[in-house]
């Protein structure tokens, strides 16, 4: 599944005082006479009360928003809405959605209003759901979406039209999409599905059909660049908050007892730095950006024996990443298995350290009780809260409106608080990880008053070598 995006594929163009857009594909670039019709919110009587609610064809949101006077203008994207003129006649849509990867809460709200800003903005008619993920295009029949069927699936976790991991055969799935007339293709998935997305795009176009491919990017870890945050990942901050509340109520109950809370957080430890900002309760966070050590002077163990001697208690929340590197160490096999999406299968860091913790007290005969809670898929498996709702919303007409002007090869995604359409290189290239030399893991720093957990040897300079790429709240 590669895909390589040369130079002279990028859509780029420079203006005066550094200004870059990055632009998308549209059907024009490769369609110059693909005939155009009067987008028919025109005549929508919910939109005749409003001024400019077309997107001007000049709008762009700049990447970075914070300046110097003579800094240069910088990285700018296309602004997502809709667009005066459209590309498609609605009796001639032939739409699908699909959604591929891990849950996230949101996923029946995305699929739900696609359906709707489809029927009701563009009177499409005619939208199908696929079976079961990216192999769902090839070995799964599809289910046919229409306004009732989508009515009510926003208040269910998980996606109705059922996920999978991995399951990318190109030119299957591109087959499928001309066997049966699609035309718009909806792609619901994280950076895998994103790059699978990009595929499917660039095999679209080599057989030169009149396709649209958008992506929505979906993961709870947050962890896909450039946009502001992805759905669902405010819902499983709230949820995660239940087990460290928990934690907390068991932790101050017993005597010289630890709560521990692993979160989900693969390469990325967004979800526990947000849950711990949110909680107040968190008295060690970590991340797998951050490494730590357990023994010795500024290790885990005498911040853990400082904070129990001060409170008699305290609340620990593990990213399922962090560590990694502690337990391969002590580990007899170390793991070097993939999942179907290509991630490395993890140990369970939250276990092992229970259990290090647990020896170290015993050794030191000193009394300690834990508590370890691991709520694992609950923080996913629910549907969106209402942030969350709102942002799907926005998300999907905001897909919708780019596909009917036209535009593809796009992954839709708030920057800076504006919907834009990026380029699905830009949302590939790389994952979004905390940078630990940025102000929000000092915030976190000084709210919970741990320490930095640094060795004060040369590997600190490798360890603060972070990419800039937090999220911008
Ligand atoms: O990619 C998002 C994520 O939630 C990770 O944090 C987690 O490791 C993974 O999904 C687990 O998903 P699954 O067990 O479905 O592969």
């Amino acid at each position: 599944m590669a895909s390589s995006v040369s130079n002279s594929d990028r859509k780029i163009v420079n203006g005066p005082a550094g200004y870059v857009l990055e632009d998308v594909p549209h059907f024009s670039d490769y369609f110059p006479d693909h005939p155009t019709y009067p987008n028919p919110l025109q005549d929508n009587a919910a939109y005749s009360v409003v001024k400019q609610y077309f997107v001007d064809e000049d709008d762009t949101v700049p990447q970075k928003i914070v300046v110097h006077p003579d800094s240069p203008r910088g990285t700018h994207f296309r602004r997502a809405g809709p667009r005066q003129r459209v590309y498609f006649e609605s009796d001639d849509v032939l739409a699908c959605i699909v959604t591929c990867g891990g849950l996230c809460p949101g996923l029946n709200t995305v699929i739900r209003e696609i359906v709707c800003g489809l029927s009701y903005m563009y009177g499409v008619k005619r939208i199908l759901g696929i079976d079961g993920g990216y192999r769902g295009f090839y070995a799964r029949n599809v289910i046919h979406l229409d306004l009732k069927t989508v009515n009510d699936i926003h208040r269910s976790g998980g996606t109705i039209l059922g996920t999978s991991r991995g399951g990318h055969d190109t030119t299957k799935i591109v087959d499928s999409i001309q066997d049966r007339g699609i035309n718009q293709v909806y792609i619901i998935g994280g950076d895998g599905s994103q790059k699978g997305a990009a595929v499917i795009f660039d095999e679209i176009r080599r057989r030169g059909l009149k396709v649209a491919v958008a992506g929505i990017p979906k993961t709870i870890d947050n962890d896909i660049p450039i946009i502001d945050r992805s759905f669902g990942f405010d819902t499983a901050v709230e949820e995660a908050q239940r087990a460290i509340n928990a934690a907390h109520v068991e932790a101050t109950s017993f005597e010289n007892c630890i709560g521990l809370v692993k979160l989900m957080g693969r390469y990325s430890g967004f979800i526990a730095m947000y849950a711990t900002l949110a909680s107040r309760d968190v008295d060690c966070c970590l991340i797998p950006e951050s490494p730590f050590f357990l023994e010795g002077p500024g290790g885990l163990f005498e911040f853990i024996e400082k904070r129990l001697k001060e409170n008699g208690h305290m609340v620990i929340v593990i990213a399922e990443g962090a560590g990694q590197d502690l337990l391969s160490e002590s580990a007899e096999q170390s793991t070097t298995l993939k999942d179907a999406s290509g991630n490395k299968l993890l140990q369970d860091i939250g276990l092992w350290i229970s259990q290090r913790i647990k020896d170290h007290f015993t050794k030191k005969k000193m009394t300690l009780n834990l508590k370890y809670i691991d709520p694992t898929y609950m923080i996913r498996a629910v549907p969106g809260n209402a942030s969350d709702n709102v942002c799907c919303t926005l998300l999907a007409q905001s897909a919708v409106h780019g596909v009917m002007a036209g535009y593809n090869g796009f992954t839709v995604g708030l920057v800076n608080g504006r919907h834009t359409y990026i380029p699905f290189y830009r949302i590939t290239e790389k994952q979004n990880k905390v940078v630990i030399t940025d102000r929000m893991w000092a915030r976190l720093l000084s709210s919970t008053n741990q320490p930095s957990f640094m060795r004060h040897d040369k590997s600190d300079s490798n360890q603060l070598a972070g990419e800039a790429g937090t999220m911008k709240w």
